[in-house]
């Protein structure tokens, strides 16, 4: 705890100021590069009442990193450090790609919100796969959930067969898995959301028996107008999903009170109320059967409760890393006990979907 109150403070006195002067791609990959090469501390134990188990898997705490921070797996200890209770890796896709042009990442400080547009930079799976291997190896606690993508120039027939390799190559060693058709930033592949999409996808993926090692997970994009939504909802039901990841970044911009030249994907501080709004109508429509990690916007322990109030098993975040700083997971989850007693719950458990 005393060494992440360290890195907060220094990262919100002096490597902010710096780190926001750089192109923000840049900034990202050298902080990633310098967690990387932090050595591994024990965090504090979290409190037992921030645990929650969830496809038999124990959470320490609900806190998430959301994909596409580590990308690539390089940094692993350091999620673990922060105090995260889990972190999702990715997107990973099967084979190496660069991704789009630079630049493809801007801040947008007055919202505390950025916009992307990378379209799956990605080192692959065979350079993940050992990075996994050895954090397991060296006793890393941290929950993992890995997030799938298809190649760029794969072409529509073989997608599934994309997530297919990635399912088989990497699912074994993850806690969870989560298809990710919701990247704005890959032509096409917000298509896959339909339910038929959805179903031939499943299919290929965990064949005729349905069987997967590991629990897997959609994460759905917050475009989807509410018909949308409940179709995929119903799919998920129907077809045995084990969860939803509500949201990815959103391509609207106005309707979240944002202008900006920048094409891409929108995310932090304008996603929130979006964000709650899809978590509390999937856990509605669902009937609260299907777990949910919520994602968008969450900067505070406030935040998460909400969410979690609204029908989240787990929350995740990750613009809230750049501007708040990495001691923002620790005062996330010292609220969020504060919040789960003043309200006179026992646990997270207890607190999920109350406001529906
Ligand atoms: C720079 C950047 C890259 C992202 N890359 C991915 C990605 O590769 N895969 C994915 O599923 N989501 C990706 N996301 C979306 C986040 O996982 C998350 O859904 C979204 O940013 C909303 O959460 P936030 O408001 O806490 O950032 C990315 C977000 C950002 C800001």
């Amino acid at each position: 705890m005393r060494a992440v109150s360290a890195i907060d403070a220094a990262y919100r006195q002096f490597f902010k100021q710096f780190l926001f002067r750089l192109d923000a791609e840049y900034a990202h990959r050298l902080t990633l590069r310098t967690l990387s090469l932090m050595p591994p501390f024990t965090p504090p134990r979290d409190l037992p009442e921030l645990a929650i188990k969830l496809w038999g898997t124990d959470f320490h705490n609900p806190i998430g990193l959301a994909a596409g921070m580590d990308k690539d797996a390089i940094a692993i200890r350091a999620w673990e450090t922060l105090g995260f209770g889990f972190a999702e890796l990715g997107t990973i896709t099967p084979r190496p790609q660069e991704g789009n042009e630079i630049p493809r990442v801007w801040r947008i400080p007055a919202r505390h919100a950025l916009i992307n547009r990378l379209g799956f930079p990605s080192e692959g799976m065979e350079a993940v796969a050992p990075r996994i291997e050895r954090m397991r190896k060296a006793g890393g606690k941290i929950r993992i959930g890995l997030n799938f993508g298809p190649n760029s120039n794969t072409p529509p027939e073989d997608v599934a067969a994309d997530y297919s390799a990635l399912m088989k190559r990497l699912g074994p060693m993850a806690d969870f898995i989560v298809i990710n058709v919701s990247s704005p930033n890959t032509p096409g592949l917000r298509n896959w959301q339909s339910p038929e999409k959805m179903i031939e996808l499943f299919a290929a993926m965990l064949g005729d028996a349905g069987e997967s090692p590991r629990p897997v997970l959609v994460k759905i994009s917050p475009d989807l107008d509410r018909n949308e939504l409940f179709r995929i909802c119903e799919t998920a039901l129907e077809i045995g999903v084990d969860g939803i990841v509500a949201c990815n970044t959103t391509i609207a911009r106005e309707a979240r009170g944002v202008t900006s030249p920048h094409p891409g994907g929108l995310s932090g501080r304008p996603l929130l109320i979006r964000a709650r709004e899809l978590i509390r109508d999937i856990h509605t429509h669902t009937r609260g059967k299907i777990p949910i990690i919520g994602v968008g916007g969450v900067a505070t322990a406030e935040d998460a409760w909400l969410h979690i109030r609204a029908g989240a098993s787990l929350v995740e975040l990750y613009t809230a890393l750049i501007y708040e700083g990495p001691g923002v997971v620790e005062r996330i989850k010292t609220g969020l006990a504060g919040l789960l007693h003043k309200g006179g719950f026992r646990s997270i458990g207890d607190a999920v979907g109350i406001d529906r």
